[in-house]
């Protein structure tokens, strides 16, 4: 039987069950990150690729009026989005998009900011995770098919200007994804990596 959890996440309360990812405690940074630069970002609204529950861009955009369109490919991840975001108040500026993120996005729409937070475990080691939804950890050979699929995204739906703050799992995996076209084209530049408790976290900005 699905039972609905409800945890804090920064100042917000998000239900969730056991078919999408248990919300990370440490990834409220990446709310943090997205939210200093959503503070000076050019007007527009917040892009969230890979929402889950869609709680790290709620916390991002709760401080702002800005607003947020979640991409999820897991209904019952859009409804836990939907949900949460009626939770929080923010229901009249959250859109929740049902989509691969491949095909969520219209080719004219821009962002100022976009977070991603794409699956990023190798597919061997999956396996580790046992408590967690394949499809929300499985990110291909090396863990970056799905990261991969979000730059291209990034690349296309980062307004001049823009930041993105993508979410993998290793330092090392950054190193692989700055081969991306993306990157080596000009159109993007990984301009800073931190890592945080249990993953790492990337500033994108689109810089041609
Ligand atoms: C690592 S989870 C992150 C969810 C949430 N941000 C969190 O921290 O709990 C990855 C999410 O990506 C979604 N996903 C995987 N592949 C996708 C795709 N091609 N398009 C859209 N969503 C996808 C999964 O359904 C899952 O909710």
């Amino acid at each position: 039987m699905t039972v609905t959890e409800r945890i804090d996440f920064g100042s917000l309360t998000i239900a969730f069950d056991d078919r999408v990812l248990r919300p990370r405690e440490w990834t409220a940074a990446q709310s943090r990150w997205a939210a200093d630069l959503i503070a000076t970002a050019a007007d527009g609204p917040v892009l969230e690729l890979c929402a889950g529950a869609g709680h790290i861009g709620l916390l991002a955009v709760a401080a702002s009026e800005r607003r947020l369109v979640c991409v999820d490919a897991s209904a019952v991840a859009c409804d836990y989005a939907r949900a949460n975001a009626q939770a929080a108040g923010m229901a009249e500026r959250v859109e929740v998009r049902e989509s691969r993120l491949e095909e969520a996005l219209r080719p004219d729409e821009q962002f100022p900011v976009v977070i991603a937070d794409p699956p990023w475990v190798p597919r061997e080691e999956t396996g580790r995770y046992p408590e967690d939804p394949l499809t929300a950890i499985d990110g291909g050979d090396d863990g970056l098919d799905v990261a991969r699929a979000c730059l291209a995204v990034i690349a296309d739906h980062l307004s001049p200007g823009g930041s993105a703050v993508l979410q993998v799992g290793t330092r090392e995996q950054t190193d692989v994804l700055r081969a991306e076209p993306c990157f080596a084209d000009g159109r993007l530049a990984m301009i800073e990596v931190r890592q945080e408790a249990r993953g790492v976290l990337a500033r994108i900005d689109r810089v041609g």
